[in-house]
């Protein structure tokens, strides 16, 4: 078929008394009194046509007739002022070509989520999913964007590694020719090898992590931003970190707000997402909640439930800074005024919605990265090139991952970060 020229929809609505085309799906249908309402949809808005019987050729209204919901459609027509329509405007149609009408669509109004996961690949068509996903690929661009602005090189680390870039202990083994290979937990080892020569970048890559955890903000592959810079402490760091996540809050509330509105999230809040965090120490955290009531003792980690007891009543991130090394990672600066703490920083969400990043200063000195290798047990063999990079010309530097799906989920206010990502991985989901 000839494709012809059209408008997007958002076009089309402010088009009144003109005549257009526009392409796109059946969102709804029904008729009555020779007369057919159809709802289409684009990426960018919903409109309601009409097709009166006795103005459009019969072949066209049987077609009309016998198309299911999701049918591909392009319609040409007026656009008409009407109070009625949902958003106050019509199109009036002359010519209405079902491109395909296929079979019926299996998602009909009321679905189990169990059921709308699996088929995910026809429901990513709801509006929910569109919105989620433009949202998606704006924090993408938002991200990039700043980052371009500040001076960082986009790397590309590779994915199957032999080492661990974080505990260990939740990597997906792959069978590499005749050995072993696993999915990469981080990329930041990789980055971290690349600020010697581009001093400023960062990766944005997925993530995988086998955990077994059921929680709402779990995925086995994630989408993770990880930004390294040589010559940064970890207060450069933690600027660096809540001028990114402003730019992003505040460049959707600036010009997506019409997703956020879809979420019930007022631009306003996204808009006053704004620097400086606060920040408060490791221990003065486990006080606080010790306070709260918690029975969490110092040299513990966070859960869920930590996590929502310090953000519940913000309005903006936090920064709980200052940790154990005991639960940290092994490439941790070793803080010089207390060898049991290392230079590092998590920024939590507010409202409960958990971290969405997580920084440090890196050990830059040779030796006290051997010894903390050595001290949490790791194959020494498969880190002798990381530590490499400690033995010429070693720097001072910082940096930190951030989650993409936590940050969605965190700024769109959803229940579950499954709807951040297009096609999630979690325990007991891999398919589609
Ligand atoms: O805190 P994490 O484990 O830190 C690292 O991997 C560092 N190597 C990052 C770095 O410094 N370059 O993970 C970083 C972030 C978390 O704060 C969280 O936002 C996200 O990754 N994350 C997950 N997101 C979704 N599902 C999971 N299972 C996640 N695990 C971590
Ligand atoms: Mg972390």
């Amino acid at each position: 078929m000839k494709i012809p020229k059209s408008v997007p929809v958002s076009k089309a609505i402010e088009s009144v008394g003109k005549e257009v085309t526009i392409k796109g799906w059946i969102h709804r249908k029904r008729s009555s009194g020779g007369k057919a309402f159809i709802v289409v949809r684009d990426r960018t808005n919903t409109i309601q046509c009409v097709a009166d019987k006795s103005s459009i050729k019969e072949k066209e209204w049987d077609a009309i007739d016998r198309a299911y919901l999701e049918s591909s459609v392009i319609i040409k027509g007026m656009v008409k002022k009407d109070e009625r329509a949902p958003n106050g405007v019509e199109l009036e149609a002359k010519e209405v070509i079902i491109v395909h009408s296929g079979e019926q669509f299996p998602i009909t109004e009321y679905q189990s989520p169990e059921f709308l996961l699996d088929v995910r690949h026809l429901w990513l068509r709801s509006q929910r999913m569109i919105h989620a996903m433009r949202a998606r690929s704006y924090v993408f661009k938002y991200a990039r964007e700043f980052l371009d602005k500040q001076g960082f090189f986009e790397i590309t680390p590779p994915l199957l590694t032999i080492s661990a870039g974080e505990t260990g202990a939740n990597l997906f083994e792959v069978q590499y020719f005749d050995q072993k290979m696993y999915l990469t937990e981080s990329s930041q080892l990789y980055a971290e090898a690349m600020i010697y020569s581009l001093e400023k970048v960062y990766s944005f890559a997925p993530s995988w992590r086998a955990e077994k955890s059921r929680t709402t903000k779990h995925l086995a592959e994630y989408w993770h931003l990880e930004p390294e810079m040589s010559y940064f402490d970890n207060d450069m760091n933690m600027k660096l970190q809540e001028k990114l996540v402003s730019h992003i809050a505040n460049s959707l509330a600036k010009h997506n707000a019409d997703i956020l509105a879809y979420f019930g999230v007022s631009a306003g809040s996204l808009m006053e997402i704004k620097p400086p965090f606060k920040r408060i120490s490791y221990t003065e955290a486990i006080d606080l909640l010790q306070q709260k009531g918690s029975s969490i003792k110092w040299g513990e980690d966070f859960g869920v439930e930590h996590e929502k007891l310090l953000t519940e009543q913000e309005d903006k991130p936090i920064f709980v800074y200052n940790w154990p090394k005991e639960i940290k990672a092994f490439y941790m600066y070793t803080d010089p005024k207390n060898d049991k703490m290392v230079v590092c920083s998590d920024m939590l969400a507010p409202h409960g919605h958990g971290e969405i990043i997580g920084g440090s200063q890196r050990e830059w000195r040779y030796d006290q990265l051997a010894e903390n290798m050595k001290a949490k047990g790791l194959n020494m063999d498969n880190y002798k090139w990381y530590l490499d990079t400690r033995r010429y010309g070693s720097v001072p530097h910082s940096g930190f991952g951030l989650g993409v799906e936590r940050v969605i989920k965190w700024m769109l206010n959803l229940d579950h970060i499954r709807d951040a990502i297009p096609f999630p991985r979690m325990i007991n989901r891999m398919a589609p």
